[in-house]
């Protein structure tokens, strides 16, 4: 019981401390919004930020457009990291954060190294961590590459899981997690875009400059033109699968001359250098830089349907009225398909063209894709994750689930 009183199970002095660690894009967009809606309780929360630095420009994008400056920078991000060079400086430059600061708390969110190893340095100091967008499965340890193993393991090592949908949470409990360790709140994304698309709407200032980079950034009015929106960057897709999206995309960009395609490019260099090798002559086809995050939104707002194998993307989408057609072999989201307006489509060059065409080429069929709700989320997920660490802390006999006694539960990867 006196471990509990040190660690984060019996409200001893009020405030909770939460440490909220991230470092790529994608968790800074899912992540901030938790961290405010922690920052607006200061009675009950003491919330850090930490950023491992895993992403630079893209990361402080993200950082400027939500006006947070981190506690902590690691600064971790090197040229062409491997996966096992940026596990191994995590797991080295993090604990004396966490030495510095002992919080009850650590949050991380979603799949990536980040958090992963973030998960893990918190575990060896036996501090309790609360996982964001727990339970996305596809079942299968290669796809994504390596997102399914950094999720399963942040899991393990997760007192709290914040499951974004009924089906993550089922996944979880077929694992054997306890079921009151796992709450549906949402996908905190959709906070995000409901933020952002707040202050499009409502401040003029914000919206000018983000007009005013597309204005910069696209190759074509983006306010009158029909154009997909094209993202493209997991691991499991580059080499082969980029070749063949590239292809695709310069087919589809011949046949529709009256269609823009706009591609912000990821800075991975095993990306970049293969999307403008093959794609930079294209008249039809407009590369841009990563957009900061308020001009993407906008972009999507304006988009007539999305191509992508972005997990964030399709999240975001629906709350924008927008159809994707996801290019990946294995889905964890599945909900964007059953509500029919996502749709897996694989990798192969035929196989994009053939459906892509079928969307640019059918007004009707379009129309029967385009979502009217988001199964991602209603944005407000961040107020419940705060809602319950805060009724947890002040109830610490609520606070039963220990991670250790789910490992023997846990089912094989
Ligand atoms: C990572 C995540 C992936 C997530 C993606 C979001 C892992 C294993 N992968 O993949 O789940 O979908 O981020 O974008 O955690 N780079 C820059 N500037 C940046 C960001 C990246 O130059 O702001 C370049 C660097 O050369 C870096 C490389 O991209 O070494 C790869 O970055 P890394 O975070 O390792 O992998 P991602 O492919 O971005
Ligand atoms: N995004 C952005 N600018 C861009 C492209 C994407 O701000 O030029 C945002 C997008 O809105 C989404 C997130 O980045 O919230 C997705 O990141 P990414 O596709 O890199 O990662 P994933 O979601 O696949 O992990």
């Amino acid at each position: 019981m006196k471990a509990k009183a040190e660690r984060g199970l019996v409200a001893v002095n009020g405030k909770q401390r939460v440490l909220l660690v991230f470092g790529t894009r994608p968790e800074a967009i899912k992540l901030l919004p938790v961290f405010l809606a922690l920052k607006a309780r200061p009675d009950a929360f003491d919330p850090i930020c930490c950023v491992t630095g895993q992403h630079r420009e893209m990361l402080d994008q993200v950082l400027t457009t939500f006006d947070v400056v981190p506690d902590f920078d690691l600064d971790l991000m090197r040229n062409g990291q491997s996966l096992a060079e940026l596990n191994a400086a995590i797991l080295s430059n993090l604990p004396p954060v966490l030495l510095a600061t002992k919080p009850d708390l650590m949050l991380v969110q979603g799949d990536t190294t980040t958090s992963m190893a973030a998960a893990l340095a918190a575990f060896y100091e036996r501090i309790p961590v609360a996982h964001v967008e727990a339970g996305l499965r596809t079942d299968r340890i290669d796809a994504p590459f390596p997102e399914e193993l950094n999720r399963r393991v942040a899991g393990l090592v997760s007192r709290y899981h914040f499951a974004p949908t009924e089906a993550a949470r089922q996944n979880l409990l077929r694992e054997g997690y306890a079921q009151d360790a796992v709450m549906v709140v949402g996908n905190t994304v959709v906070d995000a875009v409901r933020m952002v698309l707040a202050r499009l709407d409502d401040e003029p200032a914000f919206r000018k400059s983000a007009e005013s980079i597309l204005d910069a950034a696209f190759d074509f009015d983006w306010r009158q033109r029909d154009y997909v929106l094209v993202t493209c960057h997991r691991r499991e897709n580059q080499a082969q699968g980029l070749d063949e999206i590239s292809r695709a995309l310069s087919e589809l960009s011949e046949r529709h001359s009256d269609v823009r395609f706009a591609l912000p490019v990821h800075p991975n260099p095993n990306v970049r250098n293969a999307v403008r090798a093959a794609l930079s002559d294209h008249r039809g086809i407009c590369l841009t830089e990563p957009l900061p995050y308020p001009a993407f939104l906008l972009a999507l707002r304006h988009c007539s349907l999305v191509l992508t194998d972005s997990g964030g993307i399709q999240e975001e989408a629906p709350s924008l009225g927008k159809p994707v057609l996801v290019m990946r072999e294995h889905t964890e989201r599945i909900e964007g398909e059953e509500a029919g307006h996502a749709r897996l489509i694989g990798t192969r060059c035929d196989d994009i063209v053939q459906v892509a065409n079928r969307l640019l080429t059918d007004a009707d069929e379009l129309a029967r894709m385009t979502p009217t709700i988001n199964p991602y989320g209603d944005g407000f997920a961040a107020q419940r994750i705060a809602d319950f660490l805060e009724s947890r802390w002040r109830d610490p006999e609520r606070a039963i689930s220990e991670p250790e006694m789910l490992l023997t539960a846990a089912a094989p990867l």
